[in-house]
Parts: structure tokens; C-alpha cells; sequence
């Protein structure tokens, strides 16, 4: 058991593919507003959703451990779903540190459900891992699932926070890609599995003339964290948060107003 109040130094670790992540940060940032943070975009390998299983759990265990060695975090947050449900044991096993994974959440829709059918919204990678059969088999199987797989929607997210229009066109697609399917009119909850996807979600209930209950995990990662922490004193003084791109520095540039919101101030590259 780890001694009561020792001082919070290392940073929290953060990794997304690109901003989606922020969405996790932002939950944990309220519980913990006084932990210092890296915020890790692997944007030189985004988007995941259309990547390969094996590309990925070759390429997000070395990168973190790349970022690992940097920044001598106290724990690592893959803020990704598709990263967490492919890498997520290789990250595990590779790394020597606590590990905490997002990935979709199907209990908490499950048990708010009312009419038992739930859709569910990822990357295409995402909705096809055995990781989310396991779920739904566990926690939804007197439920019905319907999964789509909307890529676009990840673009959307990202030109918001580059304080773009996201294109309506695209929230209206993957909406439609849930609500069209067979009994996809019964649906009164949708699983935001990807974690860019909370960064549109009023957009997504506009396009839907119904309201909707809207689930993600980040409220709970920001517990499970301040659980893995809760031995630790964070110090009371501003940091200097990091957010650290595996891309040049121009592409990140855009995103800076929305970024400093998120209390990430300085930015680096890996
Ligand atoms: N934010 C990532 C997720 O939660 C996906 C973005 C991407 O496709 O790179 O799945």
C-alpha cells in the first residue's frame, strides 16, 4: 500500500490520435484540476479507425513507450478507443506502469436504456474488435446493439476545435448510419465510442428529432484515475501542461485557441 500524501510530481499522460482525447482530459481535469498533464497526439498515424489491427498494436506500444521515457509519467490514459481496444494488453504488457484504457460503454447505456436498444458510434476498427462482442455480450445481452462506423465524424470533431463549421452533411450521415438500420427508430441511447465523437454531440442531437441519452466513458476514466492517485498530494502551483505531437508542429498550430482552454499551453513535438 503506498504511503498517504506523497507528492504528486509526475505528470498524467494522455494519448489520442488527435483532439478526441480532450474529451476524456476535460472530466479528469475537473476531478483533478491540480495534477500537471501531457496531452500526446499521434497525429503523423491519425486516423486509427482505418488502420489495421496489426499496424496498431505494433505502432501505439512503441510510441508510448517513446513518450514514456520522456515525460516519466505516473500513469498513461490511451484517451482512444480504437487504440484501447486493439493495444490495450500490448500497451499492458510493455510498459511498466499503471494503464488505463477508454473503451466503449455499453454497461452504463445498458443499464439507461429504456427501450433496450442502444447504438453504438466508433470507428470502423472499433466496432468490429472481439473487445466490444465481449462487452455487449456481457453487459447488453438482452439488449440490442446496432454499431456503425462513422470516420468522417473524427473530421468533424477535429475542424470544430480548429473553431471550423463541422460539416452537417457528415454529423447528418452517421446519425442516419444508426437510425436507418433495421429497428434503429427504437433507439433512445447512443454509445459515443470514439473519443472524438462527445466534441460534436450537440451537433449529433440536432439531427436527431428525438432526444437522445449520449454515453461516454470519460466520466468514468477521470474516476478510475483519481482512484489510482488518490495516495497522492498534487502541488497547488500552475504547470506547465505539454501537449506533444508525433507530427511537425504546423499541423497543431490551428487548434491552439481550443487547446488553451484545455489549459495546454506549450506544445512540443516527439
Ligand atoms: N479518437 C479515436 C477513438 O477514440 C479515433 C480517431 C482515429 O480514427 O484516429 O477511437
Amino acid at each position: 500500500m503506498p504511503s498517504e500524501n506523497l507528492l504528486g510530481e509526475k505528470p498524467l499522460l494522455f494519448f489520442d490520435t488527435g483532439v478526441g482525447g480532450l474529451s476524456v482530459l476535460k472530466e479528469s481535469r475537473l476531478l483533478l484540476p491540480n495534477a500537471p498533464f501531457i496531452y500526446a497526439a499521434d497525429y503523423a498515424g491519425l486516423p486509427y479507425g482505418m488502420k489495421s489491427e496489426a499496424e496498431l498494436a505494433s505502432r501505439i506500444p512503441a510510441i508510448l513507450g517513446r513518450l514514456v521515457e520522456r515525460y516519466q509519467p505516473e500513469i498513461v490514459t490511451i484517451a482512444c478507443n480504437t487504440a484501447s481496444t486493439i493495444a490495450l494488453e500490448h500497451v499492458r504488457s510493455a510498459l511498466d506502469l499503471p494503464v488505463v484504457g477508454t473503451v466503449p460503454a455499453i454497461k452504463p447505456a445498458s443499464q439507461i436504456s429504456k427501450t433496450g436498444t442502444i447504438g453504438l458510434l466508433g470507428t470502423k476498427a472499433t466496432i468490429r474488435q472481439p473487445y466490444v462482442d465481449r462487452l455487449a455480450a456481457e453487459f447488453a445481452a438482452d439488449k440490442k446493439l446496432i454499431r456503425f462506423g462513422a470516420p468522417e465524424l473524427v473530421y468533424a470533431a477535429e475542424a470544430k476545435l480548429k473553431n471550423e463549421n463541422p460539416d452537417m452533411a457528415v454529423i447528418r450521415a452517421a446519425a442516419d448510419g444508426l437510425i436507418s438500420q433495421d429497428g434503429g427508430d427504437e433507439i433512445d441511447t447512443i454509445i459515443l465510442a470514439c473519443t472524438h465523437f462527445p466534441l460534436v454531440k450537440e451537433e449529433l442531437q440536432s439531427v436527431i428529432n428525438r432526444p437522445i441519452e449520449f454515453v461516454d466513458g470519460a466520466k468514468g476514466i477521470a474516476k478510475r484515475i483519481a482512484h489510482l492517485t488518490e495516495h497522492l498530494k498534487w502541488p497547488r502551483e500552475t504547470h506547465r501542461n505539454i501537449f506533444v505531437t508525433t507530427s511537425e508542429l504546423e499541423k497543431v498550430l490551428p487548434f491552439e485557441a481550443s487547446l488553451l482552454k484545455y489549459g495546454l499551453s506549450h506544445f512540443e513535438t516527439l
